[in-house]
């Protein structure tokens, strides 16, 4: 369907209240529902899922510290509303149980793997009937760890990906003293934009792929009916639920808490000038001055001079100063195409490259003429923000203790890699220095670090696309990345100098990184309480790729953290 572009304004989440208290701490109880939401004014009502009934979920706000209980209720209906792959973990997830599978998960959070949301933890409504690794109804989460900008979303094996897109997804913002002590805009002037792409049917449903050929315009009998897709791209930008939206913001500093919450797609984003009647972008908008990442705040901020890119299920906490846009608009503007870095030409599954729809205009930015007056006594008359750009802004924002490289314990050498699977269809999967073609999902765990311990993952792309790679539990830091053929785990060990330094925005604590093809990226993890920060846990996690067609089609291993050697 044509769609308007512009006419919506962006969302903002609610925020979740309590409905009680659970041993002492606040209590949440969250129901996922099918609702119907107008996504765009020019398109009827889309039957959505939502957490609590509204897409996205509602806002958690949670303080470090203080741990919360949270009982994720599935009431959804008997039938799913995308086209289920029943192929995927067949011999695991019997699919002709009545009802829809759901877990959810809290991305970033350093929880207790009963309450992680596994795979296998799934259960359908009122929970009648329970996944493998389901051990309790009432999650618990310690919220031991840095303020960051956390998010919760469906994580059901197999089918993952299609609950997600259904609108199974909402923020989780975890905050303390010390940040709200930075004098970070803060209340409306503080937006989270979870930013996504679908397709839409013009009866306004969802449209999502039940073959190959719907994206592909050929036909392939051998793959089962519906299949599951290689990678998905929408061809409507939708934030905070609202398709080609506008936010209205005033001539002033804004906090953005962006969060790729697509299923596939990456962005590079950069804020563009725009002509609106002429639909032309123009010179360079306001920078992004990034304060945070995937795990919390950075040491300091950092102003960035390329864009901004984001792999599916990336944070980025930035500051936006509109100052000197008084009246103007400007353009979230996207130049990542679908496929990314590599062309995807060993997923022989047909021309995917060819055929996937790039997004550039993600949403617009209407900069009032002038400040509202504003309450708190902070903006309007303090000129002097204005004119420093951002220079309001601390030079520390917080202290990122760094990993100690010289006393690693363990070196893993994991391969990201292609395959085939029975139906013919392109698979990825990860793999070991041992098994570099790739272990299945399924495969017993070999990623089984010990509580207290330091391990470098050097993630190594064999593949012809990027993969944004997802550990749970913990966040690590990114040492830096060399091209695949000069590092041989056998041989080498890892020349910290000789590597490509992190981008800005893979500083500090982070819990995906991309790994782009024919590269090795190094990373460093704790796992366990580390100078104050983050908690003790053992049990079993996951690791995965976080472009969901993928991580449903095995590239998802377990990541089974063991009780500290005595
Ligand atoms: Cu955001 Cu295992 O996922
Ligand atoms: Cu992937």
């Amino acid at each position: 369907p044509e769609l308007e572009k512009w006419v919506d304004e962006v969302p903002r989440p609610e925020v979740l209240e309590p409905s009680g208290t659970k041993e002492g701490q606040p209590y949440y109880e969250v129901e996922m529902r099918e609702v119907e939401q107008r996504l765009h004014s020019d398109l009827p009502p889309t039957t959505v899922w939502g957490y609590d009934g509204q897409y996205p979920g509602p806002t958690i706000e949670a303080e470090q510290g203080e741990p919360i209980y949270v009982r994720w209720k599935n009431d959804l209906p008997d039938e799913h509303l995308l086209p289920v792959d029943t192929t995927l973990h067949a011999d695991v997830v019997p699919y002709d149980t009545p009802g829809v599978h759901t877990v959810t998960h809290l991305h970033g959070g350093n929880v207790e793997a009963e309450s992680d949301g596994n795979a296998q933890a799934w259960f359908t409504r009122d929970f009648e009937e329970t996944g493998p690794a389901f051990e309790q109804k009432d999650y618990y989460y310690a919220n031991e760890q840095p303020p960051s900008t956390m998010w919760y979303h469906d994580h059901a094996k197999g089918i993952t990906r299609l609950n997600a897109y259904a609108g199974l997804a909402g923020f989780y913002l975890l905050r303390n003293d010390h940040e709200r002590g930075l004098d970070l805009p803060d209340s409306e002037y503080e937006i989270p934009l979870a930013i996504q792409d679908r397709s839409f049917e013009e009866d306004g449903s969802l449209f999502y792929p039940a073959a190959v050929a719907d994206e592909q315009g050929g036909s392939d009998d051998s793959h089962p009916d519906p299949t599951v897709v290689p990678e998905f791209y929408g061809d409507t930008p939708v934030v905070n639920g609202k398709a080609w939206s506008r936010l209205s913001v005033e001539p002033r500093p804004y906090r953005l808490r962006i969060l790729n919450a697509s299923n596939s797609r990456f962005y590079r984003l950069e804020l563009v000038e725009y002509d609106e009647s002429a639909d032309e972008t123009g010179a360079d908008g306001p920078p992004f001055v990034l304060i945070g990442n995937d795990g919390g705040l950075l040491p300091e901020p950092v102003e960035l001079e390329d864009r901004l890119e984001l792999g599916s299920s990336q944070r980025a906490d930035v500051v936006v100063d509109f100052s000197d846009y008084a009246g103007e608009t400007v353009l979230l503007h996207n130049d990542a195409p679908a496929m990314y870095r590599g062309d995807g030409g060993d997923d022989d599954d047909g021309d995917e490259s060819d055929d996937v729809v790039p997004l550039h205009e993600v949403m617009l930015v209407e900069v009032a003429d002038s400040e509202s007056n504003d309450t708190d006594g902070e903006g309007s008359t303090d000129t002097e923000e204005d004119d420093a750009d951002v220079g309001f802004l601390p030079s520390e924002l917080t202290q990122v203790p760094e990993l100690p490289v010289e006393s690693v314990d363990t070196e893993r050498y994991l391969t990201l890699a292609h395959d085939t699977d029975e139906d013919d269809r392109a698979l990825h999967l990860l793999g070991t220095a041992d098994e570099p073609s790739g272990i299945p999902m399924m495969g017993p765990a070999t990623e089984t670090p010990t509580l207290g311990d330091t391990e470098i993952w050097s993630l190594a792309n064999h593949t012809s696309m990027s993969h944004p790679v997802h550990l749970h539990l913990v966040h690590f830091q990114v040492l830096g990345r060399q091209p695949v053929g000069d590092y041989d785990p056998d041989e080498d060990t890892i020349d910290l100098g000789a590597l490509e330094s992190p981008e800005p925005y893979e500083l500090g604590w982070n819990d995906v990184v991309t790994v782009d093809p024919a590269e090795v990226v190094h990373i460093i993890a704790h796992f366990g309480e580390y100078e104050g920060l983050f908690t003790d846990q053992t049990g079993e996690y996951m690791w995965h790729c976080h472009m969901l067609e993928h991580e449903d089609h095995d590239m998802m291993r377990p990541l089974k953290v063991g009780p500290r050697s005595a």
